[in-house]
C-alpha cells in the first residue's frame, strides 16, 4: 500500500499513466527472473474521483503476484513449529553487502529473512507509484523529468549533450542509455558479469526540464534542494554515492572553470539564461532555473550466483553466503527510481512554495510568480 498526502485538487490522474512508470521501472538488460512473475500495476483506492485528485490522501495497493509461494513462509500468524523445508529454511547464510548481518544484530532476529525481504528492492515498486503522481503534478506545471545511464562497469558512455538527448530512443535502449554505440558493449558487460556468476554497478543520470528558478531554501539546512535531492537519491538500495551536476569532476577545476556565467535578458520570457549548467541546477539551496541534474553510484549488487565467502550466523563458521533469485545489473532500472525520487522532492519543494488546495488555486500562484522572476527594474 503506497499513500500520497499534499496532492491538490483537481489534478488528473489515471492508473495507465503510474503503470507506464512501473513498467519502465521492470523493464532493463540484466534484471533477474523476479520481473517476469507479474507486471506491476497500481491500484489506486483512495484520493481520486472520477479521474480527479480529491485532496485527500492518494492510496494505491500494488499486488505481488508471488506472496501466494511466501504465505506460509512469511505467514502473519504465530507458528507453532515451522518446518524447515524449501522456504520455510531459516537464512543463516549471511551476505556481506546486503542488509542481512546488521539487520540481524539490530533487531535480535534469528533468520536473515526478517531483514532480507524488507531490505529487497522490491519497495522501490512503491517509489516509482508515488513519483509518478509527483511526476504528473509537476508536469501540469511544464517540469519534466527523464534518466539516462551514463555507465555500466567498465564501459563509459559519450551522451550528447543534455539538449540534444534523444528521449524517446533512451526509452527503447536495453541499457536505458543516450549513446547508442556503447548499448552492445554495456550488455555485453552484463553478459559476461552473468557468466562469472558476478554482478555489475553503474553510474546514472537524473535531469528535471522546466524547473522554476527559486525552489528550495538557503537558509535551512535541512531545505536546501541539493540536500534533499542527494538524500533522496542516496536513499535508493544500493546507491553509494551522488554527484549535484558536475559536482565530481570538480576537483582539477578553477573557479573561472566551474561557474555558469549569467547572460544578459534580452528575452523577457526566458529570463536568467545560462551558456553552461556544471552545478547542475542550483546555487545555495535553491534551484538557479537551469535544468537539474543529479548523477548517482549504483554498487554491483551483493547477492552473486558465485557467492562469496561468509559466516553462518549461529555459528560463526566459514560458509559461502545465501543466493536467491537476483538481478546481475540494476543501474537501467535506476534510472526511473532516480526520477521518482527526484520528483517527489521537486513535488515537495513547489508546494511548499506555491501551495494551494486546488491546481487552479495553485497554478494562479505559481504565475503571479513567474511574472516576478526578471530583472528587477524592468518587470517589477
Ligand atoms: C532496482 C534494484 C534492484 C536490486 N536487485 C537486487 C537483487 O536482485 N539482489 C540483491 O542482492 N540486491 C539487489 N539490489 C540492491 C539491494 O537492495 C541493496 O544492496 C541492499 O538493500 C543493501 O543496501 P545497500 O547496498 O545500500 O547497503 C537492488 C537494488 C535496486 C535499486
Amino acid at each position: 500500500m503506497v499513500i500520497v498526502e499534499g496532492v491538490p485538487a483537481y489534478l488528473y490522474l489515471d492508473e495507465e499513466y503510474i503503470a507506464h512508470h512501473l513498467g519502465r521501472r521492470q523493464r532493463g538488460y540484466g534484471r533477474g527472473g523476479r520481473q517476469q512473475i507479474e507486471r506491476d500495476h497500481a491500484h489506486i483506492q483512495t484520493g481520486v474521483r472520477h479521474g480527479y485528485t480529491l485532496g485527500s490522501p492518494i492510496g494505491m495497493l500494488i499486488e505481488n503476484r508471488d506472496w501466494v509461494n511466501w504465505q506460509e513462509a512469511m505467514a502473519v500468524e504465530y507458528v507453532e513449529n515451522p518446518s524447515q523445508e524449501g522456504r520455510n529454511q531459516r537464512v543463516t547464510r549471511i551476505r556481506p553487502g546486503h542488509a542481512d548481518l546488521p539487520g540481524a544484530m539490530k533487531y535480535g532476529f534469528h533468520d536473515v529473512r526478517n531483514s532480507l525481504e524488507r531490505a529487497s528492492a522490491r519497495e522501490t515498486a512503491a517509489r516509482v507509484a508515488a513519483g509518478a503522481v509527483a511526476m504528473k503534478l509537476l508536469e501540469e506545471f511544464g517540469i519534466k523529468l527523464h534518466s539516462h545511464v551514463l555507465s555500466i562497469g567498465r564501459v563509459k558512455a559519450n551522451p550528447p549533450d543534455q539538449g540534444a538527448i534523444d528521449w524517446d530512443a533512451v526509452e527503447e535502449s536495453p541499457v536505458h542509455c543516450a549513446d547508442s554505440d556503447v548499448a552492445d558493449q554495456m550488455m555485453a558487460e552484463v553478459d559476461a558479469a552473468r557468466e562469472a556468476g558476478d554482478t555489475v554497478g553503474g553510474v546514472v543520470e537524473v535531469i528535471a526540464e522546466g524547473v522554476p528558478i527559486g525552489l528550495g531554501s538557503h537558509v535551512h539546512w535541512d531545505r536546501k534542494i541539493d540536500a534533499k535531492i542527494s538524500q533522496a537519491l542516496m536513499s535508493i538500495n544500493a546507491v553509494k554515492a551522488v554527484s549535484i551536476g558536475e559536482g565530481w569532476d570538480l576537483l582539477d577545476r578553477w573557479g573561472s572553470e566551474f561557474q555558469d556565467v549569467i547572460e544578459p535578458v534580452t528575452d523577457p520570457d526566458r529570463p536568467w539564461q545560462r551558456k553552461t549548467n556544471r552545478a547542475g541546477g542550483t546555487e545555495g539551496g535553491m534551484t538557479s532555473g537551469t535544468p537539474l541534474v543529479a548523477r548517482f553510484v549504483i554498487k554491483p549488487i551483493a547477492t552473486l550466483h558465485n557467492p562469496l565467502p561468509s559466516v553462518d550466523l549461529d555459528t560463526g563458521e566459514p560458509v559461502q553466503a545465501h543466493f536467491e533469485r537476483s538481478d546481475v545489473c540494476q543501474a537501467p532500472p535506476a534510472g526511473v527510481i532516480g526520477e521518482a525520487m527526484m520528483a517527489l522532492v521537486l513535488a515537495d519543494a513547489f508546494m511548499e512554495k506555491f501551495g494551494g488546495d486546488s491546481i487552479p488555486e495553485t497554478k494562479r500562484n505559481f504565475e503571479g510568480y513567474q511574472a516576478t522572476v526578471g530583472p528587477r527594474l524592468r518587470y517589477s
